[in-house]
């Protein structure tokens, strides 16, 4: 039997309303999110409601399908790429087991779209996925542009530093059945995600938890609420010994998050992160422009990305 962990139910992540004129305001709010937290919800982010309702319809739609039907758009045995469906029970090392069906294909940079991972069914799965693409890549351009200058840079800086226009958008449906056993399963281990930024709608089933604080705490999101979490690319926080004597892209000032996914007694539930990240063969490395003097000596060598993601699921220290 695990021990479960107290939760903090009087703190909420920030909430930051895009829609407010004042601009500065709005880019102050973010860094303080990823700073404090890395993980907030925007809400009134331009991507429209519409979009997002059928986003999520669709991709339901396709884990209702058969599972003869899922199949064909399955993650080939041989396959070194995530790309592809899956159904997965998997032993966590706390003795849960976590257990999650899912599916991967990237949906941007069009070079690197293979239409043959993206479900055939519903008929407008494509056109939605493709639709929501360009707007999320708007939106997510616009939060590292802020984040860029949150760290004194310029708007491009952060963009850059992931590969400018090779940064991939790896879409992700994470299908939860119901559990009514919560002590034995879990959806997702708590973990921070390893891309630089991540974009998360989910269904109407809670479920996604944030740490903060030695607190496990229930992610709140609106139907039409995107969460947004900070990835290792920019912060990697697990490995340090202090919070402020480490640094990767942004030398240390945004939090990459830990977080974890419970399931629903009852209902089903799914979540759709999309990854923002480097391409495989992409270094990366704390901003050149941080790098000012010797009090700001680069504090973490430069990584290949697919290296970096190796060491990761490998368990391996990253310097
Ligand atoms: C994850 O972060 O791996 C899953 C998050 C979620 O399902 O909400
Ligand atoms: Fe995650």
């Amino acid at each position: 039997m695990v021990k479960k962990e107290s939760a903090l139910k009087t703190m909420d992540v920030p909430i930051v309303d895009l829609s407010n004129p004042n601009e500065d305001l709005v880019a102050r709010a973010v860094v303080k999110a990823s700073e404090e937290w890395g993980i907030f919800q925007v809400v009134n982010h331009g991507i429209p409601p519409e979009l997002i309702r059928r986003l999520k319809e669709v991709g339901t739609k396709f884990f209702e399908l058969p599972e003869t039907e899922k199949e064909a758009v399955a993650k080939p045995e041989d396959s070194v790429d995530v790309e592809g469906y899956r159904t997965k029970y998997q032993k966590d090392l706390e003795g849960r087991n976590a257990w999650v069906d899912h599916l991967f294909h990237r949906i941007w940079p069009p070079s690197r779209v293979s239409y043959r991972f993206w479900p055939k069914l519903p008929m407008d799965y494509r056109e939605v996925n493709e639709d929501y693409a360009k707007h999320l890549k708007k939106l997510s351009e616009k939060i590292m542009e802020w984040l860029s200058e949150g760290l004194g840079l310029r708007r491009e800086a952060l963009i850059e530093g992931l590969g400018g226009e090779t940064v991939e958008y790896l879409m992700k449906i994470n299908y939860y059945p119901p559990c009514p056993d919560q002590d034995l399963v879990i959806g997702a281990p708590d973990h921070t995600d390893v891309n630089g930024i991540t974009f998360l709608v989910a269904n109407e089933a809670l479920g996604l938890q944030a740490f903060k604080d030695n607190h496990w705490i229930d992610v709140k999101y609106t139907t039409s609420g995107i969460i947004v979490i900070v990835g290792d690319q920019f912060h990697n926080h697990e490995n340090l010994k202090s919070y402020s004597d480490s640094k990767r892209m942004s030398n240390g000032k945004y939090m990459s998050a830990k977080h974890r996914a419970t399931m629903d007694k009852e209902k089903t539930r799914i979540s759709w992160p999309v990854f923002v990240e480097s391409s495989l063969d992409h270094e990366f490395a704390p901003l050149r422009e941080l790098i000012t003097g010797e009090d700001n000596a680069p504090k973490f060598k430069p990584y290949v990305y697919k290296d970096f993601k190796f060491r990761k699921l490998k368990k391996l220290p990253l310097d």
